[in-house]
């Protein structure tokens, strides 16, 4: 359900890799519908590229599989369960429309893989524990941080150690903004570039503002660390207030301003914040630059494991939902 940026871009990387994917995992995907606001379209044997284009966002209905008004619940009860991917817009403050998505898609018995990130700020305990309770697979890669492995880096390759904090660069969108401030492109130029790598949330206030770095710091918090953080909990600053200026002093100075999602104890009890930072150059996150991300995990038997990189993209996101979908496959077969 979705088909701007990432539902657009998940279809593509499938179509693209169908034979690598079945070479070297088995799997073939069969994608029955396909949602967006006033229909979709559905086929029990399958929808093909030929049923629509790249191009027919707007035109889904010119298929000759379009069934106006066909919604999540109907669509839902038209074939046995699969995988459900949720790629409507994120809204922080409800969920919705995804969080009644996935509710239902779970309800039906379809494992859900999303790159929404508003059902889970909302109400991630009460999702996993839908999922649980009905055996199936809740993941949401995409919707923290994309391609960057945060989550597969925490919960697999630090298992058995006990996480101290967290740092992380988050938002691709601000992180662009800064390092290009840092060159000396003003603000108002380098927010129009990001919007035009189609990585920008549909309203950038929530990248600028800190909101959607603060979304990813609670959903990592919450999943990684098993906290129960609200937004309410998490003090957020955003860019939108940093002198133009600043980020050219840094650089010259050879230091960079970041905008920060941290998680940390301060008296025994986690806090979770963010804002921009003042980082010098042996910071683990300090070469991550442009639409980059990156996320450092300081243990207590591990040390400090950084990952950066992983595209910001709707390409990414769409590969972390892929990604996501392997594991289930290779989970439930
Ligand atoms: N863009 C990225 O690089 C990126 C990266 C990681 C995660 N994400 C997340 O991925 C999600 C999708 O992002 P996007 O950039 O692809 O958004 P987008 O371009 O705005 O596309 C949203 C899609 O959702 C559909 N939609 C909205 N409300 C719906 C409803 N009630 N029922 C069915 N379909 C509905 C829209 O269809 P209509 O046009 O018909 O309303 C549209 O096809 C967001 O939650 C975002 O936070 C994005």
């Amino acid at each position: 359900v979705g088909f701007g940026h990432v539902g657009k871009a998940f279809l593509g990387l499938v179509r693209e890799k169908r034979e690598w994917l079945k070479t070297h995992y088995s799997l073939e995907l069969r994608l029955q519908a396909l949602l967006v606001s006033a229909g979709g379209l559905f086929s029990e044997s399958g929808i093909t590229p030929r049923d629509f284009t790249e191009k027919a966002g707007p035109d889904l209905n010119l298929s000759s599989l379009w069934r106006p008004g066909l919604n999540v619940v109907s669509a839902l009860g038209k074939t046995k369960p699969g995988i459900f991917v949720e790629c409507t817009p994120s809204n922080i403050q409800t969920g919705e429309p995804g969080l009644t998505h996935i509710r239902d898609a779970l309800k039906a018995g379809w494992h859900v893989v999303t790159a929404n990130k508003g059902p889970l700020v909302v109400d991630l305990k009460g999702l996993r524990s839908l999922a649980g309770k009905n055996s199936l697979a809740l993941k949401f890669s995409a919707a923290a941080a994309a391609a960057l492995p945060t989550l597969d880096t925490a919960l697999h390759s630090l298992a058995g150690a006990e996480i101290l904090s967290i740092e992380g660069i988050l938002n691709g969108t601000t992180n662009y903004v800064l390092t290009q401030m840092g060159e000396g492109t003003g603000y108002p130029e380098a927010l129009r570039e990001a919007q035009e790598k189609g990585i920008a949330e549909h309203d950038p206030r929530l990248d600028v503002e800190g909101w959607d770095t603060a979304a990813k710091t609670l959903i990592i918090g919450n999943s990684v660390l098993g906290l129960e953080l609200a937004l309410g909990d998490i003090k957020v600053e955003g860019i939108t207030r940093i002198p133009p200026e600043l980020p050219i002093r840094a650089r010259q100075e050879g230091k960079a301003i970041k905008l920060l999602g941290r998680l940390g104890r301060s008296g025994g009890c986690w806090e979770a914040a963010v804002s921009p930072q003042l980082i010098e150059r042996s910071h683990p996150l300090f070469g991550v630059n442009g639409t980059n991300k990156g996320i450092s995990y300081t243990t207590d038997s591990m040390g400090t494991v950084t990952v950066t990189g992983g595209k910001s993209d709707p390409r990414g996101a769409a590969a972390a939902i892929l990604k996501d979908i392997i594991h289930i496959f290779a989970r439930v077969q």
